[in-house]
């Protein structure tokens, strides 16, 4: 039990606490409860920000870039401190496993210190001068303002701190809304926050969206808007900014993934990558593999090994060894799915594992449903939950008009062995996704990669080195040498 502090202190007013849960296991009990800031608390945060940014002429972003690293580092050590702590609440809080939740915290670690290497990269190419024309020119970076960092629940830690720290780093003054799940894991990171950074750096706020992050958009204070999570929540807040055209925003949105697999493809390889792809984290990924492509002439070998491997996996609580499907922390997420699955089901497709969509409270057993065909909502719609469809194709052409008319296009992976058939690919998906990967499942990893996606998918290129040219702008300081 027990309530979260929100930083800082004069801002933590208590009123109609949220009750977080655990994920709905058997083991099921209340974690904490958080307060609820209203518009005006939230705003005062937000004020807090612009005060310490002060048009760019603050202590903060007016600081020698060592010095911020400085403050950073001391986070950093404060935060390895925290490791027990913070991995338990990722267990609790969001049902992620222990092996992923401490691989989240790890490499969110690995994270921060690759920003501040990237950092003193592109700080040292700040110096160079270019000549050009008989003009001599200095390219500078400068902050851009004041940042609004918000984060998705299945990677509280890690999303959140890859926008969060590059902004920071950058000479940005922040706040930050912890995600829906995931906001009681901070906790224990809110003391690091107060004492590594000068007041007003960085403001965590918590509370209804329309009301906080609502208020903070409409009062057209915010510089940047960095937000990963639904394509309508992003929107709907984007529409708020009074000048829109004075709003950076880097957003990392919906996607529906493929996995195309090819007559040729080593089956136990993409039964194995597909497994991952679709399944790890219960397909609580932005890049899960959400829709299986899989050629007439081996759907049926494929499916019965890739059935087969799903009924293996271990379902439990997160703490438990061997686990690898777990309760979602959304209750409300196993009717959403049931929708799903009954709709493919009454277009004609079949659940085809045996134990396919049975739910425990919250937990949903995977569902493998097959022949997915364009008509049903699983076709299109991203269900970000362990429900795999699963399409067959005859033709390449099929594949390549699927994945142009999609709506999304963050990756896809290719399976099979065929180089010159797989080279067609490649060329026609060039311009359609962030991201091909071959033989292999879709991931975001290493976080150094660009990450980012076309269509509705993805708005800028996040990553170590692109996230910190989108927290920042490029000064120029010419003179004439002749
Ligand atoms: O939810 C979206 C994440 O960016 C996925 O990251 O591929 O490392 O699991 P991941």
């Amino acid at each position: 039990g027990g309530e979260l502090r929100i930083w800082p202190g004069d801002l933590n007013v208590v009123r109609s606490p949220v009750f977080v849960n655990t994920p709905r296991g058997p083991e099921q009990q209340k974690l904490g409860a958080t307060p609820l800031l209203t518009s005006k608390e939230s705003l005062d945060a937000l004020h807090a920000a612009v005060k310490a940014y002060d048009n760019g002429r603050g202590a903060w972003p007016s600081m020698r870039v060592a010095d911020r690293i400085e403050h950073v580092e001391r986070f950093l050590a404060a935060m390895r401190a925290r490791r027990t702590e913070v991995v338990n609440l990722l267990m609790w809080e969001i049902g992620k496993t222990q092996p992923d939740s401490e691989k989240e915290f790890d490499r969110t670690i690995d994270l921060i210190v690759e920003t501040i290497r990237a950092l003193k990269e592109l700080d040292r190419s700040a110096s160079r001068f270019v000549q050009e024309q008989g003009i001599m020119a200095q390219i500078r970076r400068a902050p851009f303002g004041v940042a609004l960092c918000m984060g998705p629940y299945n990677y509280p830690l890690n999303e959140t701190f890859s926008t969060l720290f590059p902004a920071l780093l950058m000479g940005n003054t922040v706040v930050f809304k912890p995600a829906k799940f995931g906001v009681l894991l901070i906790r224990p990171l809110l003391e690091a926050f107060r004492d590594s950074f000068p007041p007003g750096v960085i403001n965590v706020i918590y509370g209804r969206g329309r009301e906080t992050v609502g208020a903070l958009m409409e009062s057209g204070l915010v510089d940047v808007f960095a937000f990963i999570g639904t394509n309508r929540g992003a929107s709907e807040l984007k529409k708020l900014h009074p000048r829109p055209h004075r709003l950076r925003a880097v957003l990392g949105l919906d996607a529906k993934n493929p996995g195309i697999i090819l007559p040729d493809a080593d089956l136990d390889n993409a039964v194995k990558e597909c497994i991952t792809g679709t399944l790890s984290f219960n397909g609580q990924r932005c890049t899960a593999l959400k829709l299986l492509l899989v050629h007439r002439s081996i759907a049926e070998p494929f499916l019965e090994r890739f059935c087969a491997a799903v009924e293996r996996l271990k379902p439990g609580m997160p703490w438990t060894p061997g686990v690898s499907l777990t309760p979602l922390p959304e209750p409300e997420k196993t009717t959403y799915l049931r929708g799903l699955v009954d709709d493919a089901v009454a277009k004609g497709a079949r659940v085809v594992n045996p134990s396919g969509g049975r739910t425990n409270q919250s937990y949903f057993s995977p569902a493998v449903v097959y022949p997915v065909t364009a008509d049903m909502r699983l076709a299109s719609e991203e269900q970000f939950g362990p429900v795999i469809p699963v399409m067959v194709f005859d033709e390449d052409e099929e594949v390549v008009r699927f994945v142009v008319n999609s709506q999304f296009g963050q990756q896809l992976s290719i399976f099979g062995r065929d180089s010159a058939r797989i080279g067609r690919l490649i060329d026609a998906f060039s311009n359609q996704v962030g991201r091909i990967n071959l033989n292999c499942q879709c991931q975001r990893g290493p976080d150094t990669f660009p990450f980012n996606g076309r269509k509705d998918s993805a708005e800028g290129t996040l990553s170590v080195a692109d996230a910190l040219r989108v927290f920042s702008i490029r000064t120029l300081v010419a003179a004439k040498t002749t």
